[in-house]
């Protein structure tokens, strides 16, 4: 998730751009970069690491008289947070030059055509490979938003595209799909950028770009075409909000936003790793051999990471049949486990420096064991670390309640098993299937935020209750364990998880009137000739006779669960049971963040927290 500025207008143009790039810091960055427009060229200044330091460039750089400047902060996907990988990048000619958010999937087979026709590239980009194809198109001498229209059909994925021409000076094209893209008009001036909070100290009349259209400005006009080229009514809108609700796109806390953003959370997580036949495609993992000789998976992972970890427990043992164990980290290093030399050991973690996890890593590492990251820092020392890392794409996580990284570590926990199923053509998982379910999964992510109905009521119980159980089976009662970490930490009610069938053995006996019991029931399949639903309502009713309150969550098509709980929450059906529970943990973060609302909780940084544990 990177951020795209742009200004034209009277301003000194640059001071503007920085200061809009200061402004979309929530987003993260790991280097940053501005291009404006100098005599004859295109002059590009970038720099690795924080704003400040792209900010030292600036202060020994005459900039006064420019009036047109593109900026970008970058959150690295593709290759390194170095200098040569920040934006903005330069085409062939270095006629035209551009900034980009989102990844662009097929820019390995493009880069492969350009280098045929004598592209050289400079980056490991996949921004510099749009940026040639868009040179590639201006070359043939149409104006630059018709090669930008051209070049965005060559395109796969991703991307909100800003560009900057060489010969059309006081011009930015912009276009975008699946990425944000903000216009904003003033007197005199238009700019744009990936959020709202950047333009507002500049102006409050904002436009959302639609997806596939294009917008050409200049400081006098804005014109915007659809992808055939026909004219598009300009709708902008007021903005009321004050900056720092803008900030957090509009909504009260970071966790709301972040929830929110988990159905487009999902397509960039998937975004490059599924080809036109449905197959999984991973490029930074070991070769396909190595697959047929690990003998046992360890996850190694705290907290979040740690339950989605049990997920991908569920899933290796489920669909591979090799054996998984999931350690904490904190546990994995002074435990003495047994290591096969052929295991894999897996480190889950969204900041890629908890210390607990850093320090078992390093533990393989001298014992010699294969590590493989799961992370969604890039640049962070778990996955410089680790031999291999898979990134999880799930934009910088501000809210110290991990929400968006938790669904990304499973979906790409879900990938890996499937990859390692087509390559060892494991029997029995038909993985083009799996993957067009993958495929639907946003879509009814999107539903699931549509339970806050429900789950609002049932947070007035909550938020009141002495205890809170967490219960399901199987992949369900993995999803609650993190359902009741994000309750005790953001709203500090006291809870007990574990798979539902084991209440009975003891913690049944703290059942009392006030005491709330979540189920997770997402999973019908049938196993002698009961359902797992069947056996999770047997053991609702167990609780409701002794005077507890009861709460299922379970797919659209049910209506068995209705006769025992009080407080039903129904979402999407997948076919795969794990994926309708990992769904089932969207209402469940929506209960903690309601149930802390409502009693007053300091939501964004609980008490006694911090975003990265970096101690042992
Ligand atoms: O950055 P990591 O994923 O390694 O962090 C691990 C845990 O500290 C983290 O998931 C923590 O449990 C969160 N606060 C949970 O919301």
């Amino acid at each position: 998730m990177c951020g795209i500025a742009g200004y034209l207008g009277p301003r000194k143009a640059v001071d503007v751009v920085f200061d809009q790039l200061k402004r979309l810091e929530y987003r993260g960055y790991d280097s940053a970069g501005i291009a404006f427009p100098e005599r004859q060229d295109i002059r590009i200044l970038k720099k690795a690491g924080k704003l400040s330091e792209l900010g030292r460039l600036l202060e020994d750089t005459e900039t006064s008289d420019v009036r047109t400047a593109m900026g970008h902060s970058r959150w690295a996907t593709h290759g390194a947070p170095t200098d040569t990988n920040a934006h903005p990048h330069f085409d062939q000619t270095e006629n035209v030059s551009i900034i980009h958010n989102g990844i662009i999937e097929n820019y390995l087979e493009l880069r492969e055509e350009l280098a045929a026709k004598g592209h050289h590239f400079h980056s490991q980009t996949d921004t510099e490979v749009a940026a040639h194809v868009i040179g590639d198109e201006y070359d043939k001498g149409v104006p630059l938003e018709e090669a930008v229209r051209l070049a965005v059909k060559r395109l796969r994925g991703a991307y909100a595209l800003v560009v900057m021409s060489r010969t059309e000076p006081g011009k930015l094209v912009a276009t975008r799909n699946a990425s944000p893209l903000i216009l904003g008009f003033g007197e005199h001036e238009n700019m744009l950028a990936s959020d709202i909070p950047a333009l507002l100290p500049y102006t409050r009349e904002v436009m959302v770009l639609e997806e596939g259209d294009i917008a050409v400005l200049t400081d006098h006009s804005v014109r915007i075409m659809d992808g055939d080229s026909r004219e598009v009514p300009i709708k902008a809108m007021t903005i009321e909000w004050d900056i720092a609700a803008a900030e957090r796109g509009g909504y009260e806390h970071f966790m709301l936003k972040e929830i929110h953003e988990q159905p487009d959370v999902i397509r960039q997580t998937l975004a490059g790793r599924i080809d036109d036949k449905n197959q999984i495609r991973f490029e930074q993992i070991f070769g396909e051999h190595v697959w047929h000789e690990i003998d046992r998976v360890n996850i190694i992972a705290c907290g979040t990471a740690y339950h989605a970890g049990l997920m991908g427990k569920y899933l290796f043992e489920k669909l591979l049949r090799l054996p998984c164990d999931v350690y904490y980290s904190s546990e994995f290093r002074y435990g003495d486990p047994v290591l096969s030399p052929k295991s894999l050991a897996i480190f889950i973690s969204q900041s890629g420096e908890t210390a607990d996890s850093l320090a078992a890593l390093r533990l393989c590492k001298e014992k010699r064991i294969r590590t493989l990251g799961i992370v969604n820092v890039i640049g962070s020392s778990i996955a410089r670390e680790c031999d291999r890392t898979i990134f999880t794409q799930a934009g910088p996580e501000i809210s110290v309640a991990s929400t968006k990284a938790y669904t990304a570590q499973v979906l790409v926990l879900t990938l890996l098993a499937l990859y390692v199923a087509q390559v060892t053509e494991a029997p029995g998982i038909r993985v083009p299937s799996v993957v067009e379910e993958l495929k639907g999964l946003s879509e009814k992510a999107k539903a699931c935020l549509n339970t806050e109905d429900v789950v609002l009521a049932l947070a007035e119980d909550v938020r009141n209750a002495p205890l809170c159980f967490f219960l399901g089976r199987g992949a369900d009662a993995y999803v609650g364990m993190e359902g009741a970490l994000k309750l005790k930490e953001i709203a500090y009610i006291p809870t007990q998880e574990m798979p539902a069938g084991e209440m009975k053995h003891g913690p049944i006996a703290l059942i009392q009137p006030g005491v709330v019991s979540i189920f997770g029931a997402t999973n019908d399949a049938v196993l002698e000739h009961s359902s797992i639903r069947e056996k999770v309502i047997s053991n609702m009713q167990e609780v409701k006779a002794r005077g507890g309150t009861i709460v299922a969550i379970t797919t659209e098509e049910d209506n068995t669960v209705e006769r025992v709980a009080e407080y039903v929450v129904k979402i999407p059906k997948c076919e795969s049971e794990f994926l309708s529970a990992l769904l089932s943990v969207i209402p469940l973060q929506l209960l903690s963040y309601h149930v802390a609302r409502l009693n007053g909780c300091e939501i964004d940084q609980p008490r006694n927290l911090a975003k990265s544990v970096t101690v042992e």
